[in-house]
């Protein structure tokens, strides 16, 4: 069985090539930049843009029964190319913003291009799965600098409640919707084990790191002037929104366990293994 990996150099593709091989699968990874991939060994790498179909080439698919999509925009060539090449299995990296449980997440930038992603799989094949995660712990690494340099994070919503999942918990939903066939035609939400406060995650990181992280609580308004230029307009409103909610209403947590078999890695776990990128 080979297993096309598209993403495979990102956070949690990085995670779910050797979960695969570890499980026996042959995997093949599309990257844009194969000399660059720094894959394992007996990965066999191919270069092609997801969003490009005359740069996917016969190699991309030759041989491949299944492939974990990574939702780059305009994937929809991909996902095109990928069942006219007879790769009907597909395993897709979406958001939970597209079960739109809250009013915040209908028409939020999440939701609108992930949606779309999903659309363009299931109008396909049949044989799809679905990977919800909520917030990803990754983006904490938004603080690195921060952190690093001992600035203080200046941060709204402190006391607003999320429950962060670790990239590797994903990767193995995904390598588990690979591999096996009980979750065809399932749309999963994941999230991490437990919700915390923001407060709560920049104090577990400090513990990992072994020193206290200065926070200092900033209103929505000078977040939205402080980031202005470099975030876009609608995924700060999409934070923003995230943020507020989350306050009176914390995370449920959605836990990959009945996923995995395994307990989901705890924000404590996810500092741990990220010391070096926050500078510990
Ligand atoms: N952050 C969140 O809270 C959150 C929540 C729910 C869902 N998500 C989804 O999860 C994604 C992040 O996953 P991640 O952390 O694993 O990603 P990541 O670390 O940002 O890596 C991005 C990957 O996508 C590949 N890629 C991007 N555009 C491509 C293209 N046009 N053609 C081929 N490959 C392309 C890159 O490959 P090369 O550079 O090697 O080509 C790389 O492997 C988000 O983009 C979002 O869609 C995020």
């Amino acid at each position: 069985m080979t297993i096309l990996v598209t993403g495979a150099t990102g956070a949690v593709g990085r995670h779910l090539v050797p979960t695969l091989l570890e499980r026996g699968a042959a995997v093949r990874a599309l990257t844009r930049k194969p000399a660059d991939a720094a894959l394992p060994e007996a990965v066999d790498v191919v270069g092609g843009d997801l969003s490009d179909a005359s740069s996917l080439g016969p190699e991309v698919f030759d041989g491949v029964d299944r492939a974990f999509v990574f939702p780059a925009p305009g994937v929809e060539a991909f996902v095109e190319a990928a069942v006219a090449a007879g790769v009907h299995r597909l395993t897709v990296l979406s958001s939970l913003a597209v079960a739109e449980e809250f009013p915040r997440d209908r028409g939020s930038a999440s939701q609108v291009h992930h949606g779309a992603v999903e659309a363009a799989v299931t109008a396909r094949t049949d044989a799809w799965t679905i990977l919800r995660p909520g917030t990803f712990a990754t983006n904490l690494l938004a603080w690195a600098w921060q952190i690093r340099s001992g600035a203080p994070i200046r941060a709204p919503y402190l006391d607003s409640a999320q429950a962060p999942v670790h990239e590797d918990d994903v990767a193995e939903a995904a390598a588990v919707a690979l591999l096996g066939d009980d979750l065809v035609g399932e749309a999963i939400p994941l999230t991490g084990p437990a919700a915390l406060t923001r407060r709560e995650q920049v104090r577990t990181i400090g513990d990992a790191l072994g020193r206290e992280i200065p926070l200092v609580e900033i209103s929505a308004e000078e977040f939205r002037a402080e980031t202005a230029g470099y975030v876009p307009e609608a995924v700060t409103a999409m934070l923003l929104a995230y943020w507020s909610d989350t306050v009176a209403t914390p995370d449920v947590p959605r836990p990959v366990t009945p996923v995995t078999g395994r307990p989901g890695r705890t924000l404590a776990q996810w500092a741990g293994d990220h010391r070096i990128d926050l500078g510990g």
